[in-house]
């Protein structure tokens, strides 16, 4: 582990998106690459801190440094999470699907003429808030992300004390950012004291002031 101000600090990471089978060769999906969780990780390593990174299958290789707990649905996320703890800090950087197939067909659904399939869907466990909302063994900091495309600041706020969680790194993932499998991202980071709003940057530089901010955070704490 490298020296740095996080030191004995333990962390988890969650990332990139998830995935729920419809059936055996089918599954529900989303366009996070991982990216900026990926950076995350890897900025929290070089400050010195010991990174549990739970990811979903992402598009960018999981940093060095870090242990890797790969999983596939969100549900295998949380448990992958939970079990990481006792923590320092979390920070759910994952897309994590909100809905999953209230059944997974054990066989190929297969095409008919009598019409088109319907599917319907679960809710799954929402990580953040139920690690936000823990009674016992809550983590100093958890830190959440809040991909918006509409009043990024006033959604990120509500969704901030909806959650239970320190902070939220609120992005604007509207179309024509590019942030969205992007290499940069514009932020507003939400806490206790209000919105900040930095300006755009590559999601690495984002990592490293988050990880900075951290560590600031842990040693006024
Ligand atoms: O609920 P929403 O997806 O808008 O909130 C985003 C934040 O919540 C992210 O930090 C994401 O990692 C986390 N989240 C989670 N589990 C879910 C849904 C979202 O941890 N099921």
């Amino acid at each position: 582990l490298a020296d740095g101000p996080l030191k004995g600090r333990r962390i988890v990471v969650t990332s990139g998106p998830t995935h729920e089978p419809i059936d055996p060769v089918r599954y529900i999906a989303n366009r996070s690459s991982g990216a900026q969780g990926t950076a995350i990780a890897r900025a929290l390593a070089a400050l010195g801190a010991e990174v549990v990174f739970v990811t979903g299958p992402a598009q960018v290789a999981p940093p060095e440094g870090v242990t890797v707990h790969k999983v596939e649905t969100a549900r295998q996320m949380r448990d992958a999470a939970l079990a990481a703890l006792p923590a320092d800090v979390v920070i759910c950087a994952a897309a994590v699907a909100d809905w999953r197939m209230a059944e997974e067909a054990a066989s190929k659904i297969k095409k008919t003429r009598d019409g088109l399939p319907t599917l319907s869907f679960a809710e799954n466990p929402d990580i953040l808030a139920e690690i936000s909302q823990m009674e016992t063994g809550r983590p100093a900091l958890v830190v959440g992300f809040a991909a918006e495309t509409d009043d990024v600041e006033a959604n990120a706020t509500a969704k901030r004390a909806r959650k239970g969680c320190d902070w939220i790194v609120a992005n604007d993932v509207s179309p024509g950012t590019g942030i969205m499998g992007g290499a940069e991202n514009a932020v507003t980071l939400i806490s206790e004291e209000g919105a900040e709003a930095w300006p755009r940057m590559t999601k690495d530089r984002v990592a490293r002031r988050i990880a900075e901010k951290i560590a600031d955070a842990l040693r006024a704490g």
